[in-house]
């Protein structure tokens, strides 16, 4: 038999008051993306037919992060009265649907994907009108608690409305669900906002199934971890910190060497080849990919950037939507903005910024250099304090570098300029014309030594 439909609801219109933020809670990042969005990748996983993503409070804000995706529509929950009726809302888009429901929460972003999976076919299996995914903690505060009775569940008490002895238990709601479709939206109008916060509350179903005979089972997640929620900007930190210690994790495993973890940001997207070392405060963020035996001291940010094997990054560089060739070296101190391109065995020292530059294989940067909008061929070399002119106040110009060439130091190449092969620009030049290949461009104010000029200063001042 064919498995039922699974669709996915989303809640995520809260506001998050916890959080004292204007933004609203599910576009808090953790391991560099909005909470949402690891939310909404774990869904992506069961293959749902459907997905319905419950947006109230900064509605716009949470549609507009997401942008268009297939098969993702937002219902707007407005005003906010409880997790039922903001389940409600999707009864417009799910009418027609049968099959099973997944009920995701925006604020718990690290349930895995085989877990999810599980649910849906525990749930399933056991032709349960609803399924609750449930953790054993060792602090339940906060949550809402699942009581028992001869070992079946009979119902969830919120925190706020449980008494000291359901205070007690330590098995928790994690807030996250497997339905039925049928039964559930003519349930759904069966619960009333009678608690202290006055809403409308999705826990109370499983007593109204109950009641109605209907079968609730739940599962139970072996690691609490995966099933926390996030209230607060303390809970987004434990939560984010753990994101990132399974990251250094895996990466250790995998033959990476991370000096202190602690201090190790490594995003989940990285990728990061065997031997490399990374020393402590580096952060690697987003769509980044470093090859196998690479160095990378400390205090680096690399984004979004590609790294080859065997480079070595020195301290303190900010690199950002870069492409590194093998055994080029990097820094201390250098800034490498989006669009460039280091070759082979090249060389950036530092204080040197580029910015949509090509360095090609075997060249030179070694110290305080601006190098934007030029292609630079092989075995340059560009002198210390080596500028490139490429903005004129309106339009930027590029520079061409050809292979071979030497730029004496502290030249101002002003674009658009060509130096040609093997040519030579010599120390201190203002070049505004190009340089033929293999000539010598000089373009600087003749020197001229005054003799004697000392004694005949001194003479003059005793007369
Ligand atoms: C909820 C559960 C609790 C469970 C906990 C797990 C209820 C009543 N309580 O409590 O049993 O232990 O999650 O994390 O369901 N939301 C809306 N519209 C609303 C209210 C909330 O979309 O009107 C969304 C929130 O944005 C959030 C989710 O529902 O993503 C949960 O709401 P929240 O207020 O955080 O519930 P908890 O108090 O954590
Ligand atoms: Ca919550």
């Amino acid at each position: 038999m064919a498995s039922p439909d699974i669709h996915v609801v989303i809640l995520a219109a809260g506001q998050g008051t916890r959080m004292k933020s204007r933004l609203p809670k599910v576009l808090h990042r953790m391991g560099g993306k909005p909470l949402i969005e690891h939310v909404l990748r774990t869904a992506e996983t069961v293959n749902p037919t459907t997905v319905t993503i419950i947006v109230g409070h900064g509605a716009d804000m949470v549609r507009d992060s997401m942008g268009t995706r297939p098969n993702v529509s937002y219902v707007l929950q407005e005003p906010q009265l409880g997790t039922a009726h903001a389940l409600q809302q999707a009864e417009s888009t799910l009418s027609r649907s049968t099959g099973t429901l997944l009920l995701l929460s925006g604020d718990v972003p690290m349930l895995r994907p085989s877990t999810l999976q599980r649910l849906a076919t525990t749930h399933q299996g056991a032709g349960a009108a609803a399924t609750v995914a449930t953790a054993i903690v060792e602090r339940p505060y906060g949550y809402g608690r699942i009581v028992r009775t001869k070992g079946r569940i009979a119902r969830i008490v919120e925190e706020r409305d449980a008494s000291p002895a359901v205070r007690q238990i330590r098995e928790i709601n994690s807030g996250i669900y497997a339905f039925d479709l049928r039964p559930l939206f003519d349930a759904l109008r069966g619960i009333a906002a009678q608690n202290t916060q006055g809403e409308y509350y999705l826990t109370d179903l499983v007593a109204i199934y109950r009641r109605r005979k209907l079968p609730v089972e739940t599962l139970l997640v072996e690691d609490p971890q995966e099933i926390r929620g996030i209230n607060s900007r303390t809970e987004l930190a434990e939560v984010s910190r753990i994101v990132r210690q399974t990251k250094n994790e895996e990466l250790m495993a995998a033959g990476v060497t991370i000096i202190d973890p602690a201090t190790t940001y490594i995003e989940p997207d990285v990728e990061i080849g065997p031997d490399t070392v990374i020393h402590p405060g580096v952060a690697i963020q987003g769509q980044t990919r470093v090859g196998a035996a690479c160095e990378i001291h400390s205090y680096v940010r690399i984004v979004d950037s590609q790294i080859a094997d065997k480079v070595v990054i020195q301290d303190f560089c900010l690199i950002l939507g870069s492409r590194i060739a093998e055994n080029a070296t990097v820094g201390p101190f250098a800034h490498l903005r989006p669009e460039t391109v280091v070759g082979d065995g090249a060389k950036i020292g530092n204080f040197v910024e580029l910015k949509k530059t090509t360095l090609g294989p075997g060249s030179k940067a070694n110290h305080l250099s601006y190098l934007g909008d030029a292609t630079i061929g092989a075995k340059v070399n560009v002198g210390a304090g080596t500028i490139t002119c490429n903005y004129d106040g309106t339009s930027k110009h590029p520079t061409v570098i050809d292979d071979g060439a030497f730029i004496g130091s502290d030249s101002q190449l002003v674009a658009p300029v060509r130096i040609g092969k093997d040519a030579y620009v010599a120390a201190g030049s203002s070049i505004t014309e190009d340089v033929p290949p293999g000539a010598l461009g000089i373009a600087r104010g003749r020197q001229t030594n005054v003799a004697d000029w000392v004694e005949r200063r001194k003479t003059q001042a005793k007369d």
